[in-house]
């Protein structure tokens, strides 16, 4: 026998960034963070694993090619959702699986991106919950969703923040193990559903600096990051909730802009420093700042993570449509910009 279980998550965007671990084993962050998760049908990891008992060993396949388990943070992940394993009957297909026999067990992964996965479109974030989400299942683990968070957060940190829609809050939390350090819902996805998002694929090149190395080196040489985690985030993170509790979009898009900003100042702070962004995101940014000053109230968010491609959230579709209009004029796929294409989604699932 087989038993199998499919998956979908979708990624999630900082709103207001995670950058510095303050344990890299736990994945413990230097402060609190806020997402946006986005629509599914766009950018979203389907993950199918199956368990037999004909399976010798655990294997795993990224985008049908087969890729090695032996990192610590899968086997974290797993270690996790195995130790919380129960009974599983299906009287259907005579499958009966006792606790104690998951420790043998061996399971195929099978994941798929519809997106290019490692070019800051944030792959490792809805991998990850998506891979603990389908093993909870599978494994009939009953944790609630923010427990699974905790574990999400082993494989990735992002990741914790995409067992939710809607906006999500990453609470870092207090504990040396880490328990506390888990993701709540801020707001469901219809509580602002007048959000569209713009991302413009710029690069869909593999980072030259992953998420993880580049914040452990601007964690042992940035300044402005410990002045960013302990004086500027705290507030900014009460604000945020403000914001969108309130579905104020000046506020929201100025704390946006202005965080994305100062997560690429302190990768510029980091000795060597960290170029994310190109110029065409230089560019992209200039462009939006101009339009929304000349409407007078703020119409577009920008947001970049680790990577060149840009993140816009327009506040309404009419935003939408006259930010797409201007794009598609001034930053034309593939022409002199090495931009390749354009994805629009709903904010949520
Ligand atoms: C810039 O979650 O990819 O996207 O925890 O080391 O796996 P690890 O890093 P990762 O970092 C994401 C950083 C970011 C900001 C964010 O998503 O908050």
């Amino acid at each position: 026998w087989v038993r199998m279980v499919t998956a979908q998550t979708p990624t999630n965007i900082a709103v207001i960034k995670y950058w510095g671990k303050r344990d890299e084993t736990l994945i413990l962050p230097v402060n609190d963070s806020i997402s946006v998760t986005l629509d599914p049908a766009h950018l979203c990891t389907t993950t199918t694993v199956a368990v037999s008992p004909s399976f010798d060993q655990d294997r795993m396949w990224l985008n049908g090619k087969e890729i090695s388990l032996a990192g610590g943070r899968f086997q974290s992940c797993l270690k996790e959702i195995r130790s919380r394993a129960c009974d599983v009957e299906d009287e259907e297909k005579g499958i009966k699986i006792a606790k104690k026999d998951w420790e043998n067990l061996h399971l195929h992964i099978a994941s798929y991106n519809n997106f290019p996965t490692a070019a800051g479109l944030a792959s490792s974030a809805a991998g990850f919950a998506c891979l603990v989400f389908a093993l909870a299942k599978l494994m009939n683990a009953k944790e609630d969703q923010s427990q699974l968070s905790a574990i999400a957060r082993q494989g990735s940190g992002s990741a914790c923040r995409s067992l939710y829609g809607g906006f999500v809050k990453w609470i870092m939390g207090k504990d040396e193990d880490g328990r506390d350090s888990l993701a709540v819902q801020l707001a469901d996805e219809k509580h602002w559903d007048d959000l569209v998002i713009i991302i413009a694929v710029v690069s869909s090149r593999q980072k030259e600096t992953s998420s993880t190395s580049g914040m452990r080196e601007t964690v042992e040489t940035s300044l402005l990051l410990k002045h960013r985690a302990k004086e500027v985030v705290p507030k900014r993170i009460v604000q945020m909730e403000e914001a969108i509790k309130n579905r104020d979009f000046a506020s929201f898009a100025q704390l946006t802009c202005s965080d994305s900003n100062q997560f690429h100042a302190v990768c510029l702070d980091t000795s060597p420093p960290i170029f994310y962004m190109n110029d065409t995101s230089h560019r992209i940014i200039s462009a939006v700042e101009k339009w929304n000053r000349s409407e007078g109230v703020p119409q577009v968010a920008y947001t970049f993570d680790a990577g060149p491609n840009a993140v816009m959230i327009a506040r309404d579709r009419k935003a939408a449509s006259l930010l797409l209009r201007r794009l598609l004029f001034h930053f034309p796929p593939n022409a002199d910009t090495d931009l390749n294409s354009y994805i629009i989604g709903d904010k949520s699932i």
